[in-house]
């Protein structure tokens, strides 16, 4: 695996394989990377001639603090990199990525604000100005992106579309732990503690698909419900919840799927998990629309 740091030599690099003939496969990462990022990776190689992954923990999408207390462990990373077949880390340092004078940024207008993207937004602002530049330094034909954060690829999605950006998006799958934990970099900061009260979040979001797969239609119950759920584990703040038509993030559509979304803190650690149920797959399904609602829980 062949490691770069300059986004002028990624660039070179990229364009002598297309010339070559090449296709190649991107999976943008923040590094410290798990199962979650180890399958988008293998489907990636099955999908292309070459495999890029970029890890780069983006100043632009945390606080100060997040930022400085991401885990990081670029050996480690290159390691399972190397033995998942990778062919080329873009690992590029801030300055190169945000030099002086930087003074641009992408927003999804309309899309960002939705769920918890009222109070977010420049954390989404920050994520598709990176993806952005990923793409332009990159270009790849195929970038890999996990349903676990469904908002970001809902984001990515429209941008592509939006900016004509010659790149398909694929959609992997979230990766669980065997009590159903979604595989997250931020698990790794849980307190043994913390991470059994983490596993109420799979249970409630399982029981809340349950409910709409039976039926459930009344999105503001199903939402307080699943806070409900969420709450018997005293570790557990709940930061946002909402159940939301899939490729909209709109509470009032009712269209082919629905997303049930939450994000809760666990000992001053974020983590963002969902579920989401196919129209089809509802019993006595109804198109009807109701008003609902996320709604934010605690303030952040
Ligand atoms: O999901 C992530 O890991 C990050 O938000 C991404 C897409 C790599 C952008 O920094």
């Amino acid at each position: 695996m062949k490691t770069i740091r300059k986004p002028a030599t990624m660039t070179q690099a990229m364009a002598g394989l297309r010339q070559a003939g090449a296709s190649v496969g991107l999976v943008p990462t923040l590094g410290r990377l798990h199962e979650g990022h180890l399958s988008l990776i293998k489907k990636a190689r099955r999908e292309n001639d070459m495999v890029a992954v970029s890890i780069f923990v983006n100043p632009l999408q945390f606080k100060p603090k997040a930022y400085q207390a991401y885990p990081r462990d670029i050996e480690a990373d290159k390691k399972l990199l190397n033995s998942a077949g990778v062919d080329f880390l873009f690992a590029p340092e801030q300055e190169n990525m945000y030099p002086k004078g930087f003074d641009s940024q992408v927003e999804v207008v309309g899309l960002a604000g939705r769920l918890e993207g009222k109070s977010i937004r420049w954390h989404y602002r920050g994520v598709t100005t990176v993806v952005a530049k990923l793409f332009n330094i990159i270009q790849p034909d195929r970038a890999y992106f996990g349903r676990k954060d469904a908002h970001q690829l809902a984001l990515i999605r429209r941008m592509v579309a939006d900016l004509n950006f010659p790149v398909k998006i694929i959609a992997g799958p979230t990766i669980r732990a065997r009590d159903g934990l979604a595989h997250s970099s931020r698990n790794t900061l849980l307190t043994p503690e913390e991470r059994m009260a983490a596993s109420t979040i799979p249970k409630a979001l399982l029981a809340i698909e349950t409910r709409i797969r039976s039926g459930g239609v009344d999105r503001m119950a199903l939402t307080k419900e699943l806070v409900t759920l969420l709450t018997t584990e005293p570790l557990i703040t709940v930061d946002f919840a909402a159940v939301v038509d899939a490729d909209t993030l709109d509470p009032d559509i009712f269209g082919k799927k629905t997303l049930i979304h939450v994000a809760v803190i666990i000992g001053g650690k974020r983590l963002t998990d969902n579920r989401v149920v196919a129209s089809h797959m509802v019993a006595g399904h109804r198109v009807a629309g109701h008003r609902v609602a996320g709604h934010r829980v605690t303030s952040r």
